[in-house]
């Protein structure tokens, strides 16, 4: 079985007890703390900086924080949350002007670099530079709000991306995020994907660990890729 992660969006937790909700979602089986930045320019919202990933890492957070960039430009952001202490950080190709460029730039301070790509955007953007990429992310939600209905052609496009990976024989990560849930997370898994973001299914349900433990139980039962 492919080791599958899950990385709880806190876009969905209470913002006004962050650290203790990160905590929380952690010790409730968490693996991954997903991480999404909005600038009111590249996505319709606004959310938090740098200073609040180095906030939870003063907090005591010492899993891995996924940052997920909705941002442009990119390279200051991405170089300011590597130094904040971001583990995993991604971007939308359009969002640069160079996206080779800033590729390099974060790995060279030591983290995993992802290309985010939008439902509609077509994945060849990743095509050349796959050997700089640790993860690829697929938006199965148009970006920018939490709470947002699964859009279901990522099915395929995840086919798709999953195929892309094997061909180019490197060990890269495929992550999905928006609208999944236990409902849905198992037909996510079969088409390929193995990190998987939520937000309001874990964040907005009484217990993350019944939530988290139902997604895994359902993780248990997919099938391989087709
Ligand atoms: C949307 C964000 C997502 C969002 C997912 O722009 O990138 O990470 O929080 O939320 P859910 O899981 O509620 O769709
Ligand atoms: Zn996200």
């Amino acid at each position: 079985m492919p080791d599958f992660l899950i990385a709880p969006s806190i876009l969905s937790a209470n913002f006004a007890r962050l650290g203790a909700e990160v905590d929380t979602v952690l010790a409730a089986g968490a693996d991954i703390v997903h991480f999404d930045v909005m600038d009111n320019h590249y996505v319709p919202n606004l959310t938090i900086g740098p200073m609040v990933c180095r906030a939870l890492r003063h907090h005591g957070v010492t899993a891995p924080i996924d940052v997920h960039l909705m941002v442009t430009p990119v390279d200051e952001l991405a170089i300011a949350f590597a130094d904040a202490g971001a583990s995993w950080i991604s971007f939308h190709p359009e969002a640069t002007h160079h996206v080779d460029r800033t590729l390099s730039l974060i790995r060279e301070r030591g983290c995993k670099a992802g290309l985010v790509f939008n439902p509609a955007t077509s994945l060849e953007a990743a095509r050349y530079v796959m050997d700089k990429l640790d993860f690829i992310l697929l938006m199965s939600v148009n970006p920018g709000f939490g709470g947002q209905k699964f859009i279901p052609s990522t099915l395929l496009k995840l086919r798709e991306a999953r195929r892309m990976i094997e061909e180019s024989g490197l060990p890269i990560r495929l992550e999905v995020d928006g609208g999944v849930g236990a409902g849905n997370i198992r037909a996510v898994a079969e088409a390929g994907a193995d990190t998987f973001v939520a937000g309001s299914a874990i964040f907005g349900a009484p217990s993350y660990a019944e939530v988290i433990t139902a997604m895994r139980e359902q993780l248990a039962l997919a099938a391989g890729p087709a």
